[in-house]
């Protein structure tokens, strides 16, 4: 069933339906599992993997086997922070960010469903998955992004893939309204995270830990935090497999925003349930540039319930993260992505991380989603004579 994560009012599978029509808030979609975890073991590795948790129709699944990412155990980084720490790499996804879990579901659910087309708006990522998707199931797409904004390789993913792309002059927040609208008049299936089905594949994220870690959870999980759909459906994740008793404790969910778009981290500051939406949200880490996030309730409800915790990091945080990580441990991600590797820095510093931790970081994008930003990180490559001589001299003095 669908339940209101506020009333308890609930609906069925089969509606239509992205918030509660009793009270107005965000839903979620339950079901009742009852396996043991001894099934998962001989399955490939992708998110399907755990099927028996998705509420959707098996037969009718939209994949390209997403799910499954590299669980990088990151020793140079956690030896010198004194803390074990591994990164989760989910810029290994098909078209290279954690979306397409959800948009595995979500599209498989548009099928379900019967719908014809499917839209969202999106700061890039969640556009550039819903293009791939529905070309794969054979959906018309309309994506809504917010004009001048969006990082050019999510960009060429959504025209590439076919999708119907409308650049809207406004933020992401806008653009979300307005796609939300269409959707209440039936124009299209929405497909953003309030839609409750996206997050039941971000949620195997979660899965994907604990099954990593040999069944157990870390002391504590970090990622970078926009619409808030992602903590929310991990928390989910994790949640369920503690519920369902494969793991005897669960980690403290930590989210991390960009300073000019903060208003979770302004809420926790304040240890509120509610957030005051941030208007003009700006930061070099477009993905995260969200002042109205639709899941801000699930987010707070995880930050709280796990102990955890919220915090800010600046573009300057943002940049010299991302490098670090690249140069370090040879993983390349976006912006965004680099948001959780700063925040574990500023939080290691101010104490808040302790020495020994062990400490799940997710990265959320790969590094070519925003060419531009990687580009000009760099100096320009030296131009030089093809003479060996030459060379030489030049490998010399670099
Ligand atoms: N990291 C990346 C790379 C993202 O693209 C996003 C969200 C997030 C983190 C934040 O996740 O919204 O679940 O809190 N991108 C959305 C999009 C908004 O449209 O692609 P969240």
């Amino acid at each position: 069933m669908i339940k209101c994560i506020s009333c308890g009012e609930e609906y069925s599978l089969n509606e239509i339906i992205y918030t509660c029509e009793k009270c107005g808030s965000v839903l979620e979609v339950i079901k009742d599992v009852d396996v043991s975890k001894d099934i998962f073991s001989c399955r490939k590795q992708t998110m399907w993997k755990y099927k028996e948790f998705m509420p959707v129709d098996e037969s009718k699944i939209v994949s390209l086997e997403e799910g499954g990412t590299p669980f990088v155990k990151c020793d140079k980084l956690g030896g010198e922070l004194g803390i074990d720490l591994y990164v989760k790499v989910e810029g290994s996804n098909p078209t290279g960010s954690f979306k397409d879990r959800g948009m595995s579901v979500g599209i498989t659910k548009a099928m379900e469903l019967g719908v014809s087309t499917v839209g969202c708006a999106s700061t890039g990522n969640t556009s550039a998955s819903l293009a791939a998707y529905a070309a794969r199931a054979g959906l018309r797409c309309v994506v809504l992004l917010p004009s001048g904004k969006v990082a050019l390789g999510k960009l060429a993913q959504a025209m590439f893939h076919g999708a119907e792309v409308l650049s809207i002059k406004g933020n992401f927040d806008e653009a979300l309204e307005a796609v939300t609208a269409l959707a209440l008049e039936g124009e299209l299936y929405l497909l953003n995270s309030v839609n409750p089905f996206r997050l039941e594949g971000q949620k195997t994220i979660g899965f994907e830990i604990v099954d990593d870690l040999g069944w157990k959870s870390p002391d504590r999980v970090i990622l970078p935090v926009g619409n808030a759909g992602n903590i929310s459906a991990i928390w989910k994740g994790i949640s369920e497999f503690y519920d369902a008793g494969f793991i005897e404790n669960k980690p403290m969910m930590t989210g991390i925003q960009a300073e000019g778009a903060c208003p979770i981290v302004n809420a926790v500051r304040k240890n509120k349930m509610e957030i005051e939406t941030v208007d003009n949200p700006e930061t070099v880490a477009t993905a995260i540039r969200i002042g109205a996030p639709v899941s801000s309730l699930k987010a707070l409800r995880a930050i709280y319930d796990s102990k955890g915790y919220a915090e800010t990091v600046s573009d300057e945080e943002i940049l010299n993260a991302q490098k670090l990580l690249a140069r370090k441990e040879g993983i390349g991600v976006e912006p965004a992505s680099a948001a959780s590797i700063a925040g574990l820095l500023k939080l290691v510093d101010e104490c808040v991380v302790d020495k020994g931790e062990q400490v799940v970081c997710i990265v959320t994008g790969h590094l070519l989603k925003d060419p531009n930003t990687a580009i000009n990180a760099c100096v320009e490559p030296l131009e030089v004579e093809a003479d060996i001589k030459n060379l030489r001299e030049v490998i010399k003095k670099n």
